[in-house]
Formats: structure tokens, C-alpha cells, sequence
């Protein structure tokens, strides 16, 4: 039993968990729902379709053909809705959404779409979100926001669809383009995930088995090629989540919705990442520690078998002289 086998079958573990977790976060209603990599914030989605004071400033529809459409969707509105500006505002947050149609928040993972309400309300702050239904999970979801929200403006109450609300298609072609890079982290995971899984077995029978050079040196072989896609998995995350978000806000800011980045789950990626690294660190000093050992333990032999053979010759050549 070597007990410095231990530490990295710990990290290994840990590792392991934390990037299942990673990738089934979210894959069903309630699941580490706080885990998400984007959440949208789309309760006050299509505030421009209200008239009131606030949208003389904002975009106005442009076709006079739904003029008149317009009107009739805004006193629906309207009459749910009252009072002055301020309370229209207040109150707008948290039921326009369902007025047209839509939940109030809407948060990508990495293998699905979840969609809920805010409870108590969309303007409490710190507000819990409560799940309402996910999308089936796949290996390879893609992040299709646009048509999830057309889909259900188009069946809501108000049968409305996406251009009626002026969504810009920016944010869809943007998206698009980050699909592919989520892909590749799905994959990279499920690399991450078998190496770690193999590291552990590995540093079992490092456990048991008295150190051989090959089993550390294997084992710091799962350990590396784990971290690395770990490691390339996290960054593509980071780097998509941040141009996600900017993107969404961008053109999305101004038709009332926002993206928050989930920080939550850059924790729990990049410390996978870290113990990953202790794990591989582990295994790089328990080879040349090894090799100290071994070293040592080699000079000690020859040197005791040198004294023997001196010990020999010595008496040969006494017995040589004679004596
Ligand atoms: C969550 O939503 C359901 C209905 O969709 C509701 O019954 C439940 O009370 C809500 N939970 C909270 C905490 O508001
Ligand atoms: C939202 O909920 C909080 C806490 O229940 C309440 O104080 C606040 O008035 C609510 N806001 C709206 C607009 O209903
Ligand atoms: C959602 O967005 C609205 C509009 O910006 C904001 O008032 C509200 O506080 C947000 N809700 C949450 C829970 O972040
Ligand atoms: C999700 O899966 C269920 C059964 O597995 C199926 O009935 C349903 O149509 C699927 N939904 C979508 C949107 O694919
Ligand atoms: C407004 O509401 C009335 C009934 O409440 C409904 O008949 C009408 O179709 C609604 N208008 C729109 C544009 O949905
Ligand atoms: C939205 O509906 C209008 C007609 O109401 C239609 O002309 C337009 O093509 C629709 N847009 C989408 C994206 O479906």
C-alpha cells in the first residue's frame, strides 16, 4: 500500500466529479439550475411594443400596415397593466413576459435549454429562479434562443412573432458562430472526464501495487491529457460565455433583455482544471522521488557488493603472498 498514491487519486476524483457535473448541470429541471453558462433575462422583453411615454424614445414599430395591430396589442396590455409610469415600469418587469407569451428567464448549458419565472418577482433582487420546463438534453445542444422565443410568441396570447418585437438577427448569427466552439467543449469534457476516470483506476493500482516507474509515469500520463482538455474545455467556455453575453447585451439591451454570465460554473470548471494540475504535479514528483529512491537504493547495492569483492580479493591476494 503506497500512501502517496492517495493524494493524486483524491484530486483525481474530485476532478471527475466536478466535470460530470459540469456537463450534466442543468440537463433537467432543477438540477444545479444556478450552474448555467448564460442566463437571459427576458422579462422585460418587447417593452417597445407599449405606448406609453417610455416608448417615444425607444424603437417604434415602422410599418403602418400593423398599426393597428400595434394598438390592439397595447391596449390588451394596457388594460392588465396601469398606473403611471413608474408603476408601469415596476410592473412591466414582471408580467409582460407573460403577457406575450414567454417565460421570464431563459439559461443555456451544456447539453440543454431551461426556462422558468422569477419568484418571487422579476424585480426582487436576488430573485430564485423557478424552473418551468428544460429542453431534451443532446451531446451536442446548440443554443438556438431565437427560435425557442418565436416559437412561443407565436403560440402566446398575443400571437405575435420575433420581428414584431424588432429582435435583431445579430444576436442569433452570433450565436451561431459559438455553437461550433461549444461542441468542441462537449467533447473535450467527455475526454477530460474518461481520462480522469482511467487516472483513478491507474492510481489504485498505484496504490497497490509497489511503484514502478511505468505505472507513475502512466499515471501522469492520464492525469496530463485529462488536464488538458480540461484546461482547453474551460477556456473555450470562458471565452464563449463572455462573447455570449456581451453579444445578447449588445443588441439586446435596447428590446429589453439581458444576458448574466453563470460564474457558478467557471468555479466549478477551472477548479476541476486546478486539482487536475495537483493531480499531474503529484505524479511528476512521485517519479523523480522514485528515481531518487531507486538511485540510492543501486549505489547502496554495488557499493556493498564492491566492499565484498574487496573483501575477496583481499584474501586472495593474502593467500597468493602465502600466509
Ligand atoms: C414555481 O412555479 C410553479 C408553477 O409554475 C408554482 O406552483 C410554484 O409555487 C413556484 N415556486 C415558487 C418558489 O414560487
Ligand atoms: C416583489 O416581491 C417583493 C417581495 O415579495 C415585494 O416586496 C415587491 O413589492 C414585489 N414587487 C412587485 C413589483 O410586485
Ligand atoms: C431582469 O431584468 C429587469 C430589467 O432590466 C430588471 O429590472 C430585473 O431586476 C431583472 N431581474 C433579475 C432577477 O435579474
Ligand atoms: C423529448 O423527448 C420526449 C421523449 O423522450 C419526446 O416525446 C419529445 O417529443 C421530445 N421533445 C423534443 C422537443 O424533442
Ligand atoms: C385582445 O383581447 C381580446 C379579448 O380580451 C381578444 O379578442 C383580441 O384578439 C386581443 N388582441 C390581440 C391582438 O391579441
Ligand atoms: C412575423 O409575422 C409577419 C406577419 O405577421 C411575417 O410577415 C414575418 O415573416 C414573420 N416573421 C418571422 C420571423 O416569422
Amino acid at each position: 500500500m503506497r500512501l502517496t498514491a492517495l493524494f493524486p487519486l483524491a484530486c483525481a476524483v474530485v476532478a471527475f466529479v466536478l466535470s460530470m457535473l459540469c456537463l450534466f448541470a442543468g440537463h433537467k429541471p432543477g438540477f444545479m439550475e444556478d450552474y448555467a453558462i448564460v442566463t437571459l433575462n427576458t422579462s422585460t422583453l418587447g417593452h417597445n411594443l407599449i405606448p406609453t411615454a417610455t416608448t417615444s424614445s425607444g424603437p417604434s414599430p415602422t410599418a403602418t400596415s400593423i398599426g393597428s395591430f400595434f394598438s390592439s396589442i397595447a391596449h390588451n396590455i394596457s388594460s392588465t397593466i396601469e398606473g403611471d409610469l413608474n408603476s408601469i415600469i415596476g410592473d412591466v418587469a414582471d408580467k409582460l413576459a407573460k403577457e406575450i407569451g414567454i417565460k421570464q428567464w431563459y439559461s443555456l448549458h451544456l447539453m440543454d435549454l431551461c426556462e422558468g419565472t422569477y419568484a418571487p418577482n422579476a424585480t426582487q433582487k436576488g430573485a430564485h429562479e423557478n424552473v418551468t420546463t428544460c429542453s431534451n438534453q443532446t451531446a451536442m445542444y446548440h443554443f438556438d434562443i431565437s427560435k425557442q422565443l418565436n416559437q412561443e410568441l407565436e403560440i402566446g396570447p398575443l400571437h405575435i412573432n420575433l420581428s414584431d418585437i424588432n429582435w435583431p438577427s445579430e444576436i442569433q448569427d452570433g450565436l451561431n458562430a459559438l455553437n461550433t466552439a461549444l461542441d468542441a467543449t462537449f467533447v473535450l469534457y467527455a475526454i477530460g472526464i474518461a481520462a480522469a476516470g482511467c487516472a483513478i483506476l491507474a492510481s489504485l493500482v498505484a496504490c497497490f501495487l509497489h511503484g514502478s516507474h511505468l505505472i507513475s509515469f502512466g499515471n501522469w500520463g492520464l492525469a496530463t491529457i485529462s488536464f488538458l482538455a480540461l484546461l482547453i474545455a474551460s477556456i473555450i467556455v470562458t471565452v464563449v460565455q463572455s462573447k455570449a453575453t456581451k453579444l445578447i447585451n449588445k443588441y439586446g439591451n435596447e428590446i429589453g433583455a439581458y444576458a448574466y454570465k453563470g460564474n457558478k460554473y467557471l468555479v466549478l470548471t477551472w477548479v476541476a482544471v486546478a486539482v487536475m494540475f495537483l493531480a499531474m504535479l503529484a505524479w511528476v514528483a512521485e517519479f523523480c522521488v522514485g528515481k531518487r529512491n531507486k538511485g540510492r537504493e543501486y549505489t547502496e547495492k554495488s557499493s556493498g557488493r564492491g566492499w565484498g569483492r574487496s573483501r575477496r580479493s583481499d584474501e586472495a591476494a593474502l593467500r597468493r603472498s602465502g600466509v
